[in-house]
């Protein structure tokens, strides 16, 4: 690995801001920004949409520039380090857009290479590697065209590294696949940081979150509202339990009765799961609000009513929710598990 030389974070941000000029004037998508990274680490990015995510990967990319406050990168600033930094770093957005569907896959591979300068003796084997690596050597020589959005997106993790690069940017790369590939993908991500290379990652998902990454940040309206360990996380509060209820019929006011009964401290979310709508309510009283619980939602039919330990998920739910309304806030909808 070609480390950044001084032992020292791969990134490191300081009250980072990014505003992008609208119609309507400016619109703030990153404010007082700062955490570092260490060197081989795989980092998770969470937050829900328009939370800053990928404006975050962008400028740490080098594809924008920061409005204040600074990026460094291996130790090189995202501005002045621009040209040093893009043949170290490898980005892939989630989608199918970036590669050249009318060629090869091995074709389209010695074509990044090329433009990162790599010479074809050191690319060739490289890429029979990384075809290998992400199962797609036996398809290696048919157009694009005939491939499946799986192993496009396989392909795209190839692209990310045909250039050997020391740290690469994953803004949801496993969105839109199925199960069986979204696993494949995240061996592969794995595997990223035994090869020496630090991996910064954005996604929904927070199982993903909580099997890739060491540590994880949570971002909302373009501001940190936490970083830890995801076991740290979920710790964080070690009295919190969380109560989910099957309503057997919707009643309009059932969360704000909820929130009344958890007050400030608590979370309440509500999701659709099929015919079924889940109740989840967070906090501090346990077992013990069960039956507060089904004295408040009397004139309700609930199914089963269940007791467990908060999960990555629970805890994000709550933190965004008290990122945005403060403590006894509304729960923003639930991603998917
Ligand atoms: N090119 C742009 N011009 C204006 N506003 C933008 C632009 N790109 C992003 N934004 C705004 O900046 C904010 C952050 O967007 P960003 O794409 O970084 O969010 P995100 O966390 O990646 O969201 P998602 O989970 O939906 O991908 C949003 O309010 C978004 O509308
Ligand atoms: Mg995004």
């Amino acid at each position: 690995m070609r480390d950044r030389g001084d032992g020292g974070p791969a990134v490191e941000v300081r009250n980072l801001r990014r505003v992008y000029r609208v119609k309507a004037g400016e619109r703030v998508a990153l404010d007082s920004v700062s955490f570092s990274v260490e060197q081989g680490e795989l980092f998770g990015i969470l937050g829900p949409n328009g939370a800053g995510k990928t404006t975050l990967v962008r400028v740490l990319s080098t594809l924008l520039h920061p409005t204040s406050g600074t990026a460094r990168v291996l130790g090189l600033d995202v501005v002045g380090g621009q040209r040093q930094l893009r043949r170290r770093i490898g980005i892939l957005f989630g989608g199918e857009r970036g590669l050249y569907t009318r060629v090869t896959a091995r074709q389209n591979l010695r074509y990044f290479a090329g433009l990162y300068g790599i010479p074809r003796r050191t690319a060739d084997p490289r890429i029979d590697r990384l075809l290998h690596d992400v199962g797609l050597a036996d398809r290696a020589d048919e157009k694009v065209e005939t491939y499946s959005r799986g192993m496009k997106q396989r392909l795209h993790l190839a692209r990310v590294l045909v250039h050997d690069p020391d740290i690469v940017f994953l803004d949801e790369p496993t969105i839109g696949l199925d199960p069986i590939v979204a696993r494949e993908v995240r061996r592969l991500i794995t595997g990223l940081p035994q090869r020496g290379k630090t991996v910064l990652l954005t996604s929904h998902y927070m199982f993903e979150a909580e099997a890739l990454c060491r540590r994880v940040m949570v971002v909302d309206s373009g501001h940190v509202v936490a970083l830890d360990t995801p076991e740290a996380l979920r710790r964080g509060h070690p009295d919190m339990a969380c109560v989910d209820v099957d309503l057997l019929e919707s009643a309009p006011d059932v969360e704000a009765r909820m929130r009344r009964l958890v007050g400030a401290e608590g979370a309440v979310s509500l999701r659709t799961e099929g015919e079924r709508q889940i109740l989840t309510v967070q906090s501090t009283k346990g077992a013990d609000l069960v039956p507060e619980l089904h004295h408040a939602l009397a004139d309700c039919r609930l199914g089963v009513v269940s007791v467990r330990e908060p999960t990555l998920e629970d805890v994000y739910v709550r933190l965004v929710s008290e990122s945005r309304h403060g403590a006894a806030g509304r729960a923003p909808e639930r991603t998917g598990r």
